[in-house]
């Protein structure tokens, strides 16, 4: 597995692994990995000849309060889970890399960054389509893993790539969950431990709403139901949602024209906790 930190390298590393047609899947990730992250490497690999992965700590998605400082960092960890995954490249560049003095170009998607992560995270879909068109094109991948724990981002990325023509496809992967159901995230480890046992309600309550809605329930009813159900266990919640998938507009009523997603966001303690599951 080869460690990438400049451009020159990674150009060399990744004309090499796409010699003869051969395809190259990329996993774009901020490090501290988990087995969701690990999957994506997996269903890279199934979709493509050749896996690189990215670690960078985007300063451009996180808002001067957010906590780019204390995201967790582990590069001798991650190194060893992506060896261990099969990963062949991995491409590790430092900020001034990606964002030389006087960088001026941004990528912003209106349409799906609005609303929901886009409100409360004001700037934040500028920057994750910013570093992901530059990640693409540093690449050159055929193929590049986003997973549906983070769904508006996925929306966010493919309409990106269908709007500029970047020659990428992007595979979306399902969220992986621990056995009770919390979906996995980077951010779980600053769960304490009455807060990780009260963290799993999240999905359990979604999961509930969802089926409530499909019996026939009023949307409107179950989504302030499934909000006072989480208040009452302690979560601030942000928004729980019912939305077209690929537009995340919202909808009050059951569609049958098109897939639909339940969006949910909530505070547990310190931590905000992202959730989404299909409805239907
Ligand atoms: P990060 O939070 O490190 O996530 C990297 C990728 O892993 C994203 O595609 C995310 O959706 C996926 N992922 C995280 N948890 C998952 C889970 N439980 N199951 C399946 N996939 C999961 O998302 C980012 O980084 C950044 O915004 C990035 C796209 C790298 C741009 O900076």
């Amino acid at each position: 597995m080869l460690v990438c930190r400049d451009l020159p390298a990674l150009r060399d590393a990744t004309a090499r692994l796409r010699a003869g047609g051969r395809r190259l899947g990329l996993v774009p990730t901020m490090g501290a990995l988990h087995a969701g992250h690990i999957e994506l490497v997996a269903a890279a690999r199934r979709a493509s000849d050749a896996v690189a992965a990215s670690i960078f700590v985007n300063p451009l998605q996180f808002a001067a309060n957010e906590d780019l400082a204390r995201y967790p960092r582990d590069e001798e960890g991650d190194l060893a889970k992506l060896h261990g995954a099969g990963c062949d490249l991995v491409w590790m560049p430092p900020v001034a890399t990606m964002y030389p003095p006087g960088a001026a170009t941004v990528i912003e998607v209106a349409g799906p960054s609005a609303g929901w992560e886009g409100d409360a995270r004001p700037g934040h879909f500028r920057g994750v389509a910013t570093v992901c068109a530059k990640l693409f094109l540093q690449t050159s991948a055929d193929v590049a893993a986003f997973g549906e724990k983070d769904w508006q981002q996925l929306q966010v990325v493919t309409r990106m790539a269908r709007d500029i023509d970047l020659p990428i496809r992007i595979l979306p992967v399902a969220t992986v969950r621990e056995a009770d159901g919390l979906a996995m995230s980077s951010r779980n480890r600053f769960l304490s431990a009455a807060e990780r046992t009260t963290a799993p309600l999240l999905h359990q309550v979604m999961t509930r709403a969802a089926a409530e809605m499909l019996r026939g329930a009023s949307v409107a009813g179950v989504l302030a139901a499934g909000e006072a159900d989480l208040r009452a266990a302690g979560f601030a919640p942000d928004y729980l949602a019912l939305v077209e998938a690929d537009t995340l507009q919202a909808i009050g009523v059951l569609r049958s024209d098109g897939p639909m997603r339940l969006l949910a966001a909530a505070r547990l303690g310190g931590v905000r906790l992202l959730d989404n599951i299909a409805v239907g």
